[in-house]
């Protein structure tokens, strides 16, 4: 666990719209439902959750569709996500940690340092990373420059 840098009030209300969000989890052919909520440095949410597709590769994930819904509306700077998966109608027991691609997206928005993930089984039980710690050494915009 890193120091919260997000009020304990605005992690549970994150949380709660990533639940909220995983309800229109279209995921047909896992039946694994994510759901995703990410807060801008300006305060306002954006959710997501994860599409599938029947030829597998086009599928989206939770985390990529918040993002791309925030980044269409012109946000670029982003301070946390919730994120909370798990299959459909079971307990979620699990903490669904993002996928590499997820993280590289990320990677392209966020600060590694500051940028904090919260990943969820309910409102009282989540832990909290940095994306520098989900992804040491990633490569970047710096890169380039
Ligand atoms: N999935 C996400 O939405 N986020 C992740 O970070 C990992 C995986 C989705 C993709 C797919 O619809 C289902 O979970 C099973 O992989």
């Amino acid at each position: 666990m890193v120091e919260h840098v997000i009020e304990q009030d605005m992690i549970a209300h994150l949380i709660e719209k990533a639940i909220q969000a995983r309800e229109a989890s279209y995921s047909p052919y896992s039946n694994y439902q994510v759901g995703a909520a990410l807060l801008t440095e300006g305060g306002e949410i954006f959710t997501g959750c994860n599409i599938e597709n029947a030829a597998y590769s086009p599928t989206n994930c939770a985390e990529r569709t918040a993002f791309f819904k925030a980044v269409s509306e012109g946000k670029r700077k982003f301070s946390a996500i919730a994120i909370v998966g798990g299959t459909k109608n079971e307990e979620i027991t699990q903490y669904a940690y993002p996928c590499g691609v997820c993280r590289q997206v990320m990677m392209e928005f966020c600060d590694p340092q500051t940028f904090q993930i919260i990943v969820a089984k309910s409102k009282n039980e989540y832990e909290i990373k940095t994306l520098l710690q989900l992804l040491p050494d990633g490569f970047g915009a710096a890169n380039l420059s």
